[in-house]
């Protein structure tokens, strides 16, 4: 699991981020977010306003992206809303960085359908390219984290890159993917193997005439 802990609120923090403010498009992104919900009731767009946030962190940064305390603040003051409920909604969702994070977030999950199908080959192709859990890379490329399960089950092994999953993953393709980024590349997100999202491996195995058309097969019921 993730540490969630907030990043140290320093002088040097607040002299880098106590002037944030959203981008012209941002502003215009936020107003159209906090549209979506009755007057008074703004809170509701606390997870939308977070997630905008730190993706304009992301691109300040060339990171992922991540959620400094002042930049928490200010979401906390265009919701009108005090900014300690704002950082209990950071800090729950660990879609929300609350400390620095590489441009690539490795977020391997080790629940465990995921630990059965091999997630530990999947850590050690991190492992062999210098990462440690909760760390970044001294080039500042990837940051490791194992989560919890990502929804992604069927296709175990799997691991989230930022907004891409990569699924059905042994160690070497896991290896392929990481130099593929670290090498400016964008490898294929998905199963790494020959399958449609979880369909069978090597196509359908039932209903096959379904895979070309939409056969009905009512008749020989
Ligand atoms: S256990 Fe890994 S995605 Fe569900």
């Amino acid at each position: 699991m993730a540490e969630r802990q907030f990043h140290p609120d320093t002088p040097e923090l607040r002299a880098e981020w106590d002037g944030f403010a959203w981008t012209e498009a941002n502003a215009k992104a936020a107003a159209e977010i906090v549209a979506r919900y009755p007057a008074g009731r703004q809170a509701s767009a606390s997870i939308p306003f977070l997630d905008l946030a730190q993706r304009q962190v992301g691109a300040m940064t060339d990171t992922q992206g991540w959620l400094p305390i002042p930049v928490i603040e200010f979401v906390a003051r265009e919701l009108d809303m005090p900014p300690v409920r704002v950082m209990e909604v950071a800090s729950f969702y660990t879609m929300f960085n609350l400390a620095p994070v590489g441009k690539f977030h490795v977020q391997v999950c080790g629940t465990t359908p995921c630990m059965l199908r091999g997630s530990d080959d999947v850590l050690s192709a991190c492992f062999k390219r210098g990462m440690k859990k909760g760390h970044t890379t001294e080039d500042g490329l990837f940051t490791l984290t194992e989560v919890e399960c990502l929804g992604a089950c069927a296709n175990a092994p799997m691991v989230q890159i930022n907004d891409d999953n990569y699924e059905d993953l042994t160690e070497d393709s896991m290896g392929k993917i990481l130099d593929a980024l670290a090498a400016g590349q964008t490898p294929k997100p998905g199963p790494q193997v020959d399958r449609t999202t979880s369909c069978p491996e090597g196509g359908p195995t039932t209903l096959k005439k379904m895979a070309e058309r939409n056969y009905d097969y009512r008749g020989q019921w």
